[in-house]
């Protein structure tokens, strides 16, 4: 049987037998509670409800030669297939590399109403500040973090205290914006200027992560297309992205698929992940695509770089139970290894997006898995959702109107 062919609850029995949950965790899935009310209540405003996401798990990935399962959290029903697809084809051709820098979140002090001699102020006192900046979060040098820079920058009337800050394996917002909070309260006293905010800032490039993965042709073919063929395809498509910005956004749109589902699942900022990602594309003036595909000794070379802004501890990660069983599950340890996995997912969900759309196109696989929810919006309930996708992918027609009608045939039986 294949995984898509089982129940849910017999898709956790997998996941428990394989040794990837534990058989509380299993229980605690299938229990559906996955955010206790009281942590629900506390974790937002005005809360009324949980507002719920599928979730589920792809598989086949191979990273830095460690085997993984990636939970993912998402709505568009081809994007786990997709990122099982891509990895199994590359981890069938030796895996995923990937490497990971260190952790900086930078953030920024801004200065107004500054004097002549401020600038000068702030560089005879760098060391003091970086000295108090550290002293602002002892926990921080303990866990192997701390400052990592201070750079001033002018603009006219302003002065900008550009603070990295190495926050190991948390995303560091809040320890970032504590950080800058105390800090400006010394900065001003040192330079008698105002403050005009203290905040981190979302860009990434002092999280960026390379993946890259080596794909046989063999793996590529279709039954009508060979697999050297279908490489220079993708090889063709990328050239094209890196030309239009049309299509370099929904390029990247397809590995963000894959990431966002990750992130979602792990508890992190989405947010913070999508701002990070768009401004890395834009870096050289123009967006781009962030993954390049090329051929280098006769396999698909696919080369992902971009910026992972997330953590595996702190804030809502350490608090969402579905948060904690996602890293569990994966058996990731720390931040730089669920980066790189990540990472890893962006590439293959981009690798599958490439393959479908230069051979079949994308809305055959896509309209097929649609076809439980299109069942469910006609009407059907339990076993009819099936029956009901079965003869929608059967007549290969995906309209509502043909869900309803194949519905009311079942029904008539
Ligand atoms: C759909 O969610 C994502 C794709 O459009 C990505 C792409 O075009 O590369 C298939």
């Amino acid at each position: 049987m294949k995984l898509y062919e089982l129940t849910d609850e017999e898709r956790i029995n997998y996941l428990l037998e394989a040794n990837y949950i534990t058989t509380e965790q299993a229980d605690f899935l299938k229990s559906r509670k996955s955010l206790p009310e009281d942590l629900a209540d506390s974790l937002s405003e005005n809360q009324i409800g949980i507002f719920g996401l599928p979730y589920g798990f792809a598989t086949d990935f191979t990273v830095n030669g460690k085997d993984y399962i990636i939970p993912m959290s998402i709505e568009e029903p081809s994007v786990i297939a997709a990122a099982s697809n891509g990895a199994k084809r590359i981890r069938n051709s030796g895996g995923f590399k990937a490497s990971v820098g260190k952790h900086i979140v930078y953030g920024q002090i801004v200065l107004e109403s500054v004097k002549v001699d401020t600038f000068d102020l702030l560089n005879q006192n760098h060391n003091d500040i970086i000295q108090f900046a550290n002293d602002a979060h002892p926990s921080l040098i303990k866990r192997g973090g701390g400052i990592s820079s201070l750079e001033l920058h002018k603009y006219d009337d302003m002065i900008e205290l550009e603070i990295g800050v190495d926050t190991v394996d948390a995303m560091g917002a809040n320890i970032v914006n504590t950080i800058l909070e105390k800090t400006a309260k010394k900065v001003a006293f040192i330079t008698d200027c105002d403050v005009l905010c203290s905040i981190l800032s979302n860009s990434g490039v002092g999280q960026v992560v390379t993946v890259q993965a080596d794909v046989d042709f063999d793996k590529l073919s279709t039954s009508t297309m060979s697999g050297q063929e279908v490489a220079q395809r993708i090889v063709m498509l990328t050239k094209f992205a890196r030309q239009s910005v049309k299509r370099a956004i929904t390029h990247n749109k397809g590995i963000m698929n894959g990431v966002d589902a990750v992130v979602m699942a792990t508890g992190n900022d989405y947010r913070a992940q999508e701002a990070a990602a768009q401004e890395f594309a834009s870096q050289t003036g123009r967006y781009s695509p962030l993954s390049n595909w090329t051929i280098i000794n006769g396999r698909l070379h696919g080369e992902l770089t971009m910026p992972v802004e997330i953590g595996s501890v702190g804030g809502a990660i350490s608090s969402m139970p579905m948060a904690q069983l996602s890293l569990s599950m994966m058996k990731v340890y720390g931040s730089k290894e669920l980066r790189a996995v990540i990472g890893a997912v962006g590439l293959a969900n981009n690798l599958s997006a490439l393959r479908a759309l230069v051979t079949t196109g994308i809305q055959a696989g896509h309209m097929s898995l649609q076809s439980k929810s299109l069942a469910v919006t006609a009407g059907a309930v339990g076993n009819e959702i099936k029956l009901v996708a079965a003869e929608l992918n059967n007549q290969k027609n995906y309209s509502l109107d043909n869900a309803k009608k194949v519905l009311k045939e079942l029904r008539n039986k």
